[in-house]
């Protein structure tokens, strides 16, 4: 894929933009979508590793969020998504690279994900990144739902 990422810039969402979050969320993950109050709480709680990319005002692109662990020092990748129509722009990069800085910043010594064995696109660019497979876990998101935990190191 050639991607230009000069334009995408991830920066943390903002109170007003909630609802456009959980807009893109449903338009990326259909009936798996975290609801509108998960974006609130994770907001509240979560907010300086919550990221999107996409101009005030414009529809988002995409999201990031990530979160420290509270019993061990990797931090995690919850969730990271880009709009159907702005894939291949470097966004999802760019949100990696904003969230893993802020997490690493916050003292994570590495970052996992779940990511389904069969999401090739993600597969790729995570592998690319730098992350290795440490799991596989059967039924991890529910029956049928199989995931690979990935991580990388700081
Ligand atoms: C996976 C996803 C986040 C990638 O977003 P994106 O903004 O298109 O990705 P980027 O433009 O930043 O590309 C980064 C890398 O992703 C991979 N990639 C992205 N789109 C791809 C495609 N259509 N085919 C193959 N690889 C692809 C490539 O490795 C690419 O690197 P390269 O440009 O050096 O080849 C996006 O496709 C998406 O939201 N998918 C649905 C939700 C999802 O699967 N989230 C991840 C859950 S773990």
């Amino acid at each position: 894929m050639s991607a230009v990422s000069a334009v995408s810039i991830a920066r943390p969402v903002t109170e007003p933009e909630l609802e456009a979050l959980a807009e893109l969320e449903r338009a990326v993950f259909g009936d798996g979508a975290y609801p509108f109050f998960f974006f609130r709480q994770a907001f509240d709680a979560l907010g300086a590793t919550l990221l999107v990319v996409g101009d005030p005002g414009a529809p988002l692109a995409g999201y990031v969020l990530g979160s420290l662990a509270a019993s061990e020092k990797d931090a995690w990748i919850w969730s990271l998504a880009v709009s159907p129509d702005r894939r291949g722009e470097g966004h999802a990069r760019a949100l990696l690279d904003a969230c893993e800085q802020a997490l690493f910043e916050r003292g994570a010594e590495g970052v996992r994900l779940h990511v389904s064995p069969t999401n090739t696109h993600a597969l790729t660019l995570y592998e690319r990144r730098g992350y290795v497979e440490v799991a596989l876990v059967k039924d991890a998101f529910g029956p049928g739902g199989d995931r690979k935990i990935l991580r990388r190191s700081r």
